[in-house]
C-alpha cells in the first residue's frame, strides 16, 4: 500500500494553494497597515520555554507536545504554539531595547498539536499571528480585534462572534479563584473526571469545559469580571468602549478562560458559528506578565492566533469563492526534433518578459501538445517548426477565436505580449 501522510496532518494540493495564498496576502497587507513586521523562529525550541511560558499544567504542555531528545541529549519541542517562541525571539534580539511598541506577526507559522484527531483539529496546523510588545493600553488589544476582523471581512466570511472577556491580573486573580473554588467544590462530584483534576491545579479551565455536567454544574459560578481590581476593571471597560466607539459587535462571555496560562487581563475568541456548533477561529489576549517569565525585562504583551485551515475549511462550508491556481498563457509546442530548441528557447524568452509560458517536456506529438496545451487553457499557442521555421516564422493560435497567424521569429515575443494584454482588456471590459 502507498504510503499516507500521518494522522491529523493535511496537504496543501495546488487547488488548495491559491486560496492559502490569497489569505496571507490578505493578512500581510492588513498586519503592514498597522505596523506589524514580519518575525520567523524556529520550528523547534528547547521544552522548558513551553513549560515556562505555556504553563505546565494546560492541556497542551501535559498531553499534547510533540517532545524528543536530539542526539545531544535536550530536550526539544515543535513549536505547539507561536507566542511563547516569539517572546524569546523579542528577548533574545533585545527588541525591547528600541522603541515601544514593538510589533510583530508570524504567517503561516507549522503548530503541531497531538490533538484527537476530528473536525478543525489538527496535528500539524498553521496559524498567523500577531503580538504587540510594550503596551498596556488597551487601544493595542482594541487594535488587534479590529485588525482581524478587517481580515476575516476582506476573506467575505460571514456569522462572527466576537467573544471578550477579562481574567485580571495576579492581584485580582486569587480571589477570584478562591470565590470559584468555594463554588466548585460544593459540587465536585457533578464534574467529569478532567474537571475534577482540574479543580486543584487550574479551576478556570473548568469553565471552559464543553461536557454537558460541566457545563450546567457550573451555571451559576462567580464570573471573573465581577472580581477584577480597579485597574483591571478600568482597562476592560476602556476595551469595550473603544470597540463599541468603531461599532464592533461584541459579547462579554465571561466563560473565554483560555487554554494556555500567560494570559491576564483580556482575553477574546472569535467564532463562528457553524452547523456543528461554534468553532474556534481565532484566540487571544494579554499577556503582562510572559516577557518577565521567559528572562526579559518586565514588558506587557497582547496578541492572537488563528488557524489557516480552520479559515479555509469556514470559506469551503459557506460557499465562498476563492481565486483559482494561476494559469499558464501561452504553450510553444514544436514540430519535429529540430524546432525542440528553438521552442526552449522561445518559451524562457517569453517567461523573462513576465508571460506565464510553457513547453513540452514528454517529446509529445503535435497532436497530444495541442491536448494539452488545450487543457492547461492557455490563450495563446505558438507552433515551431516545419515550413514556417525553414522561413523563420512561427504560427500563433488564438485559442479563443480559433484564429492563426504567421509571425517573423524575431517579432514573437513582442506580438505575444501585445496579443496578451489587448486579451486581457478585451476581458476586463466584458
Ligand atoms: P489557540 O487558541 O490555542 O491560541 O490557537 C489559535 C487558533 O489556532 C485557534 O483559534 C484555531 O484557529 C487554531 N488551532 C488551534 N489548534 C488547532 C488544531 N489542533 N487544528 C487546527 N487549528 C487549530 C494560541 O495558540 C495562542 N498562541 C494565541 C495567541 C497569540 N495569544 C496571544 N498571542
Amino acid at each position: 500500500m502507498a504510503i499516507q501522510s500521518p494522522k491529523g496532518t493535511k496537504d496543501m494540493l495546488p487547488q488548495d494553494s491559491s486560496a492559502w495564498q490569497w489569505i496571507e496576502q490578505t493578512m500581510r497587507q492588513e498586519a503592514a497597515l498597522a505596523g506589524y513586521l514580519e518575525i520567523r523562529t524556529p520550528v523547534f525550541e528547547h521544552t522548558e520555554l513551553f513549560e515556562r511560558g505555556v504553563g505546565d499544567t494546560t492541556d497542551i504542555v501535559q498531553k499534547e507536545m510533540y517532545t524528543f531528545l536530539d542526539k545531544g541529549g535536550r530536550s526539544i519541542t515543535l513549536k505547539p504554539e507561536g507566542t511563547a517562541g516569539t517572546v524569546r525571539a523579542f528577548v533574545q534580539g533585545k527588541l525591547y531595547a528600541g522603541p515601544l511598541p514593538v510589533k510583530l506577526y508570524y504567517l503561516n507559522s507549522p503548530i503541531f498539536r497531538y490533538e484527537n484527531p476530528q473536525s478543525g483539529r489538527l496535528r500539524e496546523h498553521h496559524q498567523f499571528g500577531m503580538e504587540c510588545f510594550g503596551s498596556r493600553e488597551p487601544t493595542a488589544d482594541a487594535e488587534l480585534i479590529t485588525t482581524i476582523l478587517h481580515i476575516l471581512g476582506r476573506l467575505r466570511l460571514r456569522d462572527l462572534g466576537v467573544n471578550i472577556n477579562s481574567i485580571g491580573c495576579p492581584a485580582c486573580r486569587p480571589g477570584y479563584h478562591q470565590a470559584l473554588k468555594a463554588f466548585l467544590r460544593a459540587r465536585l462530584d457533578q464534574l467529569c473526571p478532567v474537571c475534577k483534576e482540574r479543580f486543584e491545579k487550574n479551576p478556570l479551565r473548568v469553565l471552559d469545559c464543553k461536557e454537558a455536567r460541566c457545563v450546567s454544574a457550573t451555571q451559576e459560578a462567580p464570573e471573573m469580571p465581577d472580581y477584577l481590581c480597579q485597574e483591571c476593571e478600568e482597562h476592560f471597560a476602556t476595551l469595550k468602549a473603544l470597540l463599541t466607539a468603531q461599532s464592533t459587535p461584541y459579547q462579554v462571555n465571561p466563560r473565554i478562560v483560555r487554554g494556555l496560562d500567560y494570559y491576564t487581563k483580556t482575553v477574546f475568541e472569535i467564532t463562528m458559528r457553524t452547523s456543528r456548533g461554534d468553532l474556534a477561529l481565532c484566540g487571544g489576549g494579554r499577556y503582562d506578565g510572559l516577557v518577565e517569565e521567559i528572562g526579559g525585562p518586565v514588558t506587557p504583551g497582547v496578541g492572537f492566533g488563528i488557524g489557516t485551515e480552520r479559515i479555509l475549511m469556514e470559506l469551503a462550508s459557506q460557499g465562498i469563492g476563492t481565486p483559482s491556481p494561476s494559469t499558464t498563457d501561452v504553450f510553444v509546442a514544436h514540430l519535429g526534433d529540430e524546432a525542440l530548441l528553438p521552442a526552449f528557447l522561445l518559451t524562457q524568452q517569453l517567461r523573462r518578459q513576465g508571460l506565464k509560458s510553457d513547453s513540452d517536456h514528454n517529446r509529445r506529438s503535435l497532436k497530444a501538445q495541442l491536448r494539452f496545451a488545450d487543457k492547461l487553457g492557455v490563450i495563446l499557442l505558438v507552433i515551431v517548426g516545419g515550413e514556417e521555421l525553414a522561413r523563420g516564422k512561427v504560427k500563433i493560435k488564438d485559442m479563443c477565436t480559433g484564429a492563426e497567424t504567421e509571425v517573423e521569429g524575431g517579432q514573437a515575443v513582442g506580438y505575444i505580449q501585445q496579443k496578451l494584454s489587448e486579451k486581457r482588456e478585451e476581458e476586463k471590459h466584458g
